[in-house]
């Protein structure tokens, strides 16, 4: 066989790896979501979130090892530990409409210790599965790095971004505890001359410097998911400069722009607009009001 066909031979799996869509099965890098199946009736509740943009609430679970782990304030994490978050779509109760309630199962997303095998992404697998426990389309591999790139972010906690919220007794919660307030994050200023075509193309025309998220790490490692994760920390950005915030991707090709805008039937801490890429890199707009 002459070096080319050799190359060529080698090559293929690799090709047909890249065409192969990574939806519907039921285990990500090595995490099975049959294993964990039911974790919400069987582990203890480490706290709740709740996503004002995506109106999505977050419930995080632990299991023994690592509930102990996180409320004994350490961080070395021994393996076997497992975290494991659902997100529910709510909506208003049609009854009351004051109330709101929840509509169903969104996603699970887990993070499960092991030192060795997941030495690449700090000793967490990640894995990320839709309400009937299945897999987004995503390259498991790459949403793992993205997965990890954020959770990087508060390495002083182990990579927990959750802390323990007591359900019984009188919890103030302390503010700024992403942690993200002070350390990790960063913002600059840049002009809009300096952005790609696609960015420039979404912007209205007149702007010309916005906020611009600088952490290299999360630029380089996106995965969908990370582009939603970011949208609320790119509004309080946004609000508090007055000015669009930008996260773009080391891709130049995914991103999301939040910008405030002014909407005077909107009473509460803003009105803003949003641009995000989808999985086409077509970028969607959803304009919305925050209240609080
Ligand atoms: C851009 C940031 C970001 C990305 C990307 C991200 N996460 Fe998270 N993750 C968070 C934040 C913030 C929390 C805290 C809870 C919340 O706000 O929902 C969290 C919480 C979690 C938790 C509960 C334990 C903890 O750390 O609090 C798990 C499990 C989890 N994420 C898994 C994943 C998986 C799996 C992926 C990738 C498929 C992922 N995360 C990607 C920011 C991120």
């Amino acid at each position: 066989m002459n070096i080319y066909l050799c190359l060529l031979v080698a090559l293929l799996p690799l090709t047909a790896l890249s065409a192969e869509n990574y939806a519907g099965k039921d285990s990500m890098n090595g995490i099975s979501y049959k294993k964990y199946q039911g974790f919400p009736e069987k582990w203890p509740l480490v706290t709740i979130r709740f996503r004002k943009d995506t109106s999505e609430m977050r419930l995080t679970y632990a299991n023994d090892v690592a509930m102990k782990t996180l409320q004994s304030g350490a961080i070395n994490y021994p393996d076997g530990s497992v975290f494991a978050k659902t997100g529910i779509h709510t909506g208003v109760d049609d009854q009351f409409t004051s109330s709101v309630v929840p509509k169903g199962i969104r996603r699970y997303q887990l993070m499960v210790k092991d030192k060795k095998k997941y030495a690449s992404t700090g000793g967490w697998g990640y894995a990320l599965f839709d309400s009937d426990g299945r897999t987004f389309p995503e390259e498991p591999v790459v949403s793992q790095n993205a997965c990890y790139a954020c959770h990087a972010l508060v390495e002083n906690r182990g990579d927990v971004f959750s802390q323990p919220f007591s359900f019984i007794e009188k919890t103030k919660m302390p503010l700024g505890q992403l942690g993200l307030k002070d350390s990790s994050i960063k913002f600059e200023w840049k002009p809009t001359a300096k952005l790609p075509d696609a960015v420039k193309a979404t912007l209205p025309k007149g702007i010309k410097k916005l906020r611009w998220l600088s952490n290299q790490k999360l630029r380089e490692n996106v995965f969908q998911g990370t582009l939603d994760e970011l949208k609320p920390i790119l509004e309080e950005e946004a609000r508090s400069h007055q000015a669009p915030a930008l996260f773009l991707a080391t891709d130049n090709k995914r991103f999301v722009i939040v910008m405030p805008v002014q909407d005077d039937n909107c009473i509460g801490s803003g009105a803003f607009k949003i641009w995000s890429t989808d999985m086409n890199l077509k970028a969607v707009d959803q304009s919305y009001c925050t209240h609080d």
